[in-house]
């Protein structure tokens, strides 16, 4: 873990104590005066790494994220607020040793909270940096190498270089990571991703409960199941048990020529992805490699077909539609369908109206045994 050595980490300080009020000059840490609220955000000291608001398209309210400051789209790795996107008037500062979001109407809405009895020295002295790892870290002058609290401890969908993805035998914490709701909604949704203590292999879970796919063991090397890890000229993995902690983490072979990373996607599958300049965000490769092999991930009667010049892999049974178009437009696709030939008899005095093409035949039978009408009808009704 790189964390900020005592000359540069008094030189934030000095900048803290002259530039008070809104951050928009590039500085990498949010000291006690500091406030980020609107466009404004803070940068890593390698200007690898940006964190500030941002909303994906469609949604009407903000999320801190952080994103490679490279990257146009602000694709986030990191989301603060997942649960609670904000309007463009809140702020992000430092409260009490805290870094904490507050709405428009100033109540607190996410905070890394840290116990204030942990923090040693007076909470003038804590600060937030973003470094170049894309770790967001608290620490307090008097140890800047000791996190109070990272990001990288709290991950939220997407599993960068250098972080952990494991267990502490110490505290009961683990890394998980958990896919957007949809594609433009980062409220944790149904999938998720974590090492599993019973024999340490990677398994997705759906619905925090269901394992629907697992990698199957370390091998001294790479997961059984993940031949992909044998990438050698990409990435180098390592897995570290100890009386503390058990965990897996990986570093770029070569940093200035690919910048990639890991997210637990919508579709329910594990995605690499890896940064082209020319066109931006690209999928290297994907587990389960198919997304019809993912569980569930077309909901109730729904059904899955791979295609690979198709971006909608889920479809209804016949005769059914989605339960929600919006999410499924989205590819959120758990809500599963609903039978749209549900059957509808109004009575009208002596007539009855079904709408419904498939159920002319009971038409004609109502006709004939009008008396029959009604009961028929409410047997049969969806
Ligand atoms: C902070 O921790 C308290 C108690 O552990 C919890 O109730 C609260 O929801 C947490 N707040 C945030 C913003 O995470
Ligand atoms: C839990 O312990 C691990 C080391 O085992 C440490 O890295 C991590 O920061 C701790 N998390 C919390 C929330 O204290
Ligand atoms: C997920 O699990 C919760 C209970 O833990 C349950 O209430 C919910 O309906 C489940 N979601 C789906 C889509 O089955
Ligand atoms: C385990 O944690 C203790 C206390 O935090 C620390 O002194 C020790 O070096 C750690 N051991 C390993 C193997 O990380
Ligand atoms: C990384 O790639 C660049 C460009 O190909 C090369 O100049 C550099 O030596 C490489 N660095 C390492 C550590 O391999
Ligand atoms: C029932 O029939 C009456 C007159 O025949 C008509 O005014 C009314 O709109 C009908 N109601 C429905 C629900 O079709």
């Amino acid at each position: 873990m790189d964390t900020e050595t005592n000359p540069k980490f008094k030189l934030v300080l000095l900048l803290c104590l002259f530039l008070k009020s809104h951050i928009s000059y590039g500085a990498d840490s949010i000291c006690m005066d500091d406030v980020i609220s609107g466009d404004s955000t803070i940068v890593s000291a390698g200007r690898i790494f940006e964190m500030g608001f941002f909303r994906p398209d469609s949604a009407p309210n903000y999320c801190i994220g952080i994103w490679y400051l490279k990257d146009p789209t602000r694709r986030a790795v990191w989301v603060a607020n997942r649960e609670k996107p904000v309007k463009l008037a809140s702020q992000l500062r430092m409260s009490d040793g805290n870094l904490v979001l507050f709405d428009e109407s100033k109540l607190p809405i996410w905070s890394t909270n840290v116990s204030s009895s942990s923090a040693t020295t007076t909470t003038r002295s804590v600060q937030a940096v973003l470094l170049d790892t894309g770790n967001l870290f608290l620490n307090d002058e008097s140890s800047p190498s000791e996190p109070l609290w990272q990001s990288f401890d709290y991950p939220s969908h997407t599993w960068l270089p250098g972080a952990k993805m494991g267990y502490s035998k110490i505290n009961k914490t683990r890394q998980i990571l958990t896919s957007w709701k949809n594609s433009e909604d980062p409220d944790p949704g149904i999938f998720s991703l974590q090492l599993d203590q019973s024999d340490n292999s990677f398994v997705i879970q759906w619905n925090r409960s269901k394992n629907s796919w697992r990698s199957g063991p370390w091998d001294g090397h790479i997961f059984s199941g993940i031949p992909q890890m044998r990438v050698d000229y990409v990435y180098f993995f390592s897995f570290v048990s100890n009386k503390n902690e058990t965990y897996i983490t990986y570093s770029m072979k070569n940093t200035s020529t690919l910048t990639c990373h890991f997210e637990m996607d919508v579709s329910g599958q594990i995605n690499q992805v890896n940064w082209l300049p020319t066109n931006g965000w690209n999928l290297f490769w994907s587990l389960p490699a198919q997304q019809c092999e993912v569980y569930a991930v077309c909901g109730a009667y729904g059904s899955c077909k791979s295609n690979e010049n198709s971006l909608l892999f889920c479809h209804c049974l016949t005769g059914f539609e989605p339960n929600s178009p919006i999410d499924w437009k989205l590819k959120d696709y758990s809500g599963g369908c609903f039978r749209k030939t549900k059957l509808q008899c109004e009575t009208n005095g002596s007539s009855v109206e079904l709408k419904s093409i498939k159920q002319l035949t009971i038409i004609h039978l109502s006709l004939k045994y009008r008396k029959w009408t009604l009961p028929l009808c409410s047997e049969l009704s969806c």
